[in-house]
């Protein structure tokens, strides 16, 4: 009956973090999944997590509305837009609770392919595999506007603006506010300003996807693109709290559509709703309830402010750590790129076979397209990547 069904070819990334698993080898290194961990190499438990699991407790769990939990919703709204937004002000922002980043994403393909249906999805080149698989799972053709200048390992920010005016009028565009994946670049205020008009000119749908706020400068100046954009235009904003909560497995991430009015608003939330129903009901509870109490309490959620911050700065501190090591160890390696990127990601340039020399030979392990998880190294570690991206770097 299904002898005629393909093998999977596996996740590029999802399928090597199985891989590293499996490697029997101590020494390995994962630098490859976008997971942060400590100096010891665990994921962490927050202590306002913790603290908010406390709280909640165990008690009964009925099924959460489909648009998800009144608080958390509440408390995606304000972490994204900030408290004074005019857009909330005006409530004019349809908010749900999502299956994660991931789900926060599908969704929008979903809600896009009924109500703007045959329009063409733009993604960055490179970008995050997936942006390009549920686009095309809700049945939309995906293309992409150039993204990375490979010789000056930053932005290329002409071809960027280029492609998005040459784009059809009102095609959708993902872009990553900040912390981009994979590359680490991200555009600067000006550049944001220039893109936000041509965005708004050619009347382009913006999909933001931001995965990793806070992980750039603060949790607040990471929300800033996001935050003009929507006082100047109607945009949809993906947001994953993984990673800046660690909290991986309960899968929690929030969509919200800026509207034009607080009618649309509440016509877009019902078709939100709409597509959760259709897709898996509603959302879990016990991660949303973490999140909502920590995000609805001025101590817990400054306790997280703070512990998001620690999280950034080992991660920039790692990044140092990394380029003085291979320095010390060979001065013809170009390392200003490990320094000048922020976020989770480093773009290394590696090819994928010197990626792979690195897995097989030294089991430090990068995702094929260069990109390393900066949030796995660690002191101990360091060391044996330093060594083994100099040899390859050399061969
Ligand atoms: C990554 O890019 O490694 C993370 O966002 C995890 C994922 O789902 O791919």
């Amino acid at each position: 009956m299904f002898g005629q069904v393909e093998a999977f070819a596996g996740d590029p990334i999802l399928s090597l973090n199985d891989s590293f698993k499996a490697d029997p080898r101590a020494e390995k290194v994962n630098l490859s999944i976008g997971v942060y961990t400590d100096e010891q190499g665990r994921l962490p438990v927050l202590g306002s997590v913790r603290a908010a699991h406390e709280r909640i407790g165990f008690a009964e769990r009925p099924y959460l509305p489909m648009e998800g939990h009144a608080g958390y919703r509440e408390g995606v709204q304000t972490l994204i837009f900030g408290a004074g937004h005019p857009a909330l002000a005006e409530k004019r922002v349809a908010t749900i609770q999502t299956l994660g980043g991931t789900g926060a994403v599908g969704i929008a393909a979903d809600f896009l392919a009924k109500h703007c249906p045959g329009r063409t999805v733009l993604v960055s080149d490179p970008t995050w595999d997936n942006h390009h698989g549920l686009f095309q799972r809700a049945g939309f053709k995906t293309a992409t506007y150039p993204y990375w200048n490979r010789a000056s390992r930053s932005v290329d920010f002409d071809g960027m603006v280029k492609a998005l005016e040459a784009a059809a009028p009102g095609s959708i565009v993902v872009l990553q506010p900040v912390c981009h994946n994979p590359t680490g670049v991200d555009l600067n205020e000006a550049q944001q300003a220039a893109i936000t008009d041509v965005l708004v000119a050619k009347g382009h749908i913006v999909v933001f996807d931001m995965a990793y706020q806070g992980f750039g400068t603060s949790l607040e100046e990471d929300a800033a693109f996001v935050r003009r954009y929507a006082e100047r235009a109607s945009c949809l904003v993906a947001n994953s709290f993984s990673k800046n909560f660690s909290l991986y497995g309960e899968r929690c991430g929030g969509l919200s559509v800026v509207c034009r009015d607080g009618d649309e608003a509440e016509r877009v939330l019902g078709q939100l709703k709409l597509a959760v129903r259709r897709s898996y009901s509603s959302s879990p509870m016990t991660g949303g309830l973490l999140v909502a109490t920590v995000l609805g309490n001025d101590d817990l959620r400054a306790q997280w402010t703070q512990e998001v911050e620690t999280m950034r700065t080992r991660m920039d501190s790692m990044r140092r750590l990394l380029a003085e090591q291979i320095r010390a160890l060979s001065n013809e390696v170009d390392v200003g790129f490990l320094t000048n990127q922020r976020g989770m990601f480093s773009f290394t340039g590696l090819t994928e076979q010197q990626v792979t020399a690195m897995r097989e030979r030294d089991g430090v392990y990068l995702v094929g397209s260069g990109r390393m998880c900066v949030a796995g190294l660690t002191e101990a570690n360091v060391p044996r990547v330093a060594r083994s991206f100099v040899e390859v770097s050399q061969a």
